[in-house]
């Protein structure tokens, strides 16, 4: 499907399959009132006899307006136009996508005419352009029978005059460059975990910056691995039959000598807790444990579409978490490549495990910011629900950073703590430290990212636990792509300064 832009067009003389315009609950914009003076009135009387009120969500295809060139207008509910922010534009475009009639080729989108917080004219369009994206997403490369696909081929967005079109442009590029990012993360977490081994992601990153100039990819495997002393990693890996890969994905956006932004994704690509094996119940879920890595390819790609003028490094820590005859047992103590040693205690608590060493490892790019993503802890999600991913940095102004830009780019974050006073907890007798808090589950989270900011003194660091907000379950199951769009809107943001 392709955006396209059409300025100051009169949405009466609209030839397209259907005209899509919005109405918020205080009432119609410009297009739906010109619509209704066109069509004598007809319009207003067909909303007050549906008792379409505009709420959000809502949407109401009319058929066959007199007055009118196109055959259809879908009226699209925006809510309460004090409330309408980005993420609320975003669903009333999903809802719009959502309405519209498999057969029709060509639309024309007037939810441009909302007025948002926090956004120009121009900048809404990206919102349009992602919500539409994010209704559009299917996955259904196992499927012997597929969705036919929706045949819509162009949906143009009005704007104003001419002197949007520009601004308009750049939006919906952004726009499309956040949606390819987020849906080549929900690709990779969305598929199975028979098949998204650590070498499948590998593979899939070469795959990315084959023929892309600014990328670079470069893979370490557990020999590599060895020789630089990452216990940790490889003590998760070893009781798989896939090999545990670093995968080191470079794009060279900005100038020569510019510090990078590094991104460390969390990759286990299936978490059976290990020889502290999870319940079974659910535990298909386990394979989008690589979302944060997904996360991290996702960036990458989104980045190589806007030709973002920034220098970022993402890193991907792969591995598969299994019960085996080699693998790690509780008790173990393994040394990490920071040359601190760890009791394992529980081997369900992998990621840290995984994540000390690449968080090591990445010193070598002297990073400006290093961020990593994790789908951590479920005491995360007792904490945070799926609605905010969890925040953790001790750097006020990156915490103060990364909140505005989940706000921003409709992916929102919220501050946990990272003090030193939870550190006791991580004390082990035999160690320097254990891999669990003795307190057990309290401040599960917390602890979690305390153990992590043991292995990040040398930079300015944030963490992100992304174990609610990664994938929908039940009904709805499915990768969400997040934090995606929260990552390129802090990158943005990094070059807009
Ligand atoms: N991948 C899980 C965290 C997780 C669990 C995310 C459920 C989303 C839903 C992680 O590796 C894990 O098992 N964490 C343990 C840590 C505990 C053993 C300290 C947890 O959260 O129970
Ligand atoms: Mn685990
Ligand atoms: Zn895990």
């Amino acid at each position: 499907m392709e955006f396209a832009l059409i300025a100051a067009a009169h949405p009466a003389k609209i030839t397209a399959g259907a005209v899509i315009i919005p109405m918020t609950s205080e009432g119609l914009t410009a297009a739906g009132k010109t619509l209704d003076a066109a069509s004598e009135g007809r319009l207003s009387a067909i909303l007050t006899n549906a008792g379409f009120e505009g709420k959000a969500g809502q949407t109401l295809p009319v058929f066959g307006l007199p007055g009118l060139e196109s055959r259809q207008i879908i009226v699209v509910g925006a809510g309460e136009q004090k409330e309408l922010n980005g993420r609320a534009l975003q669903k009333a475009a999903s809802a719009a996508y959502k309405a519209l009639n498999s057969k029709i080729r060509t639309v024309v989108s007037y939810l441009g005419e909302l007025r948002v917080v926090d956004r120009t004219p121009a900048q809404t369009l990206g919102d349009i352009v992602r919500g539409t994206r994010e209704a559009a997403y299917r996955f259904e490369h196992y499927k012997s029978k597929k969705t036919p696909d929706g045949g819509l081929e162009t949906m143009q967005l009005a704007v104003a005059d001419d002197a949007e079109l520009a601004a308009g442009q750049t939006a919906v590029a952004w726009g499309n460059a956040v949606a390819s990012g987020q849906d080549l993360a929900k690709d990779l977490g969305n598929q199975p975990p028979n098949v998204c081994h650590p070498s499948y992601l590998a593979e899939q990153a070469k795959a990315m910056a084959k023929g892309e100039r600014k990328l670079k990819v470069q893979v370490l495997d557990e020999a590599d691995m060895e020789k630089l002393g990452m216990g940790a990693f490889l003590a998760v890996s070893r009781g798989s039959e896939q090999e545990g890969r670093l995968i080191v994905i470079e794009y060279h956006g900005g100038k020569k000598g510019d510090k990078p932004v590094v991104l460390v994704g969390k990759g286990i690509t299936f978490d059976t807790g290990g020889i502290s094996l999870k319940p079974g119940a659910g535990m298909d879920e386990m394979k989008y444990d690589m979302c944060g890595a997904a996360s991290v390819l996702g960036v990458m790609k989104g980045l190589a579409e806007s030709k973002l003028p920034i220098n970022v490094v993402g890193v991907v820590a792969a591995a598969e978490n299994m019960p085996a005859g080699n693998a790690a047992r509780p008790g173990d103590i393994v040394t990490t490549m920071s040359g601190q040693t760890v009791e394992i205690l529980n081997t369900d608590a992998e990621g840290r495990l995984v994540l000390c060493d690449a968080l090591t490892y990445v010193q070598r790019f002297d990073p400006a910011v290093v961020i990593d993503i994790a789908t951590l802890t479920g005491a995360c999600v007792v904490a945070l629900g799926k609605v905010v991913s969890g925040l953790f940095t001790p750097n006020d102004e990156l915490a103060g950073a990364l909140v505005a830009a989940g706000l921003a780019g409709n992916d929102r974050t919220w501050r946990m703590p990272v003090l030193p006073d939870y550190q006791e907890l991580l004390d082990s007798p035999f160690a320097d430290m254990a891999n669990i808090s003795s307190g057990g589950p309290h401040g599960g989270a917390i602890t979690a990212a305390c153990f992590l900011a043991r292995f990040t003194k040398e930079y300015t660091w944030a963490h992100l636990d992304i174990a609610g907000v990664a994938w929908n379950s039940g009904a709805q199951k499915g990768s969400t792509g997040r934090p995606v769009p929260l990552l390129m809107q802090y990158l943005h943001n990094c070059v807009a300064g």
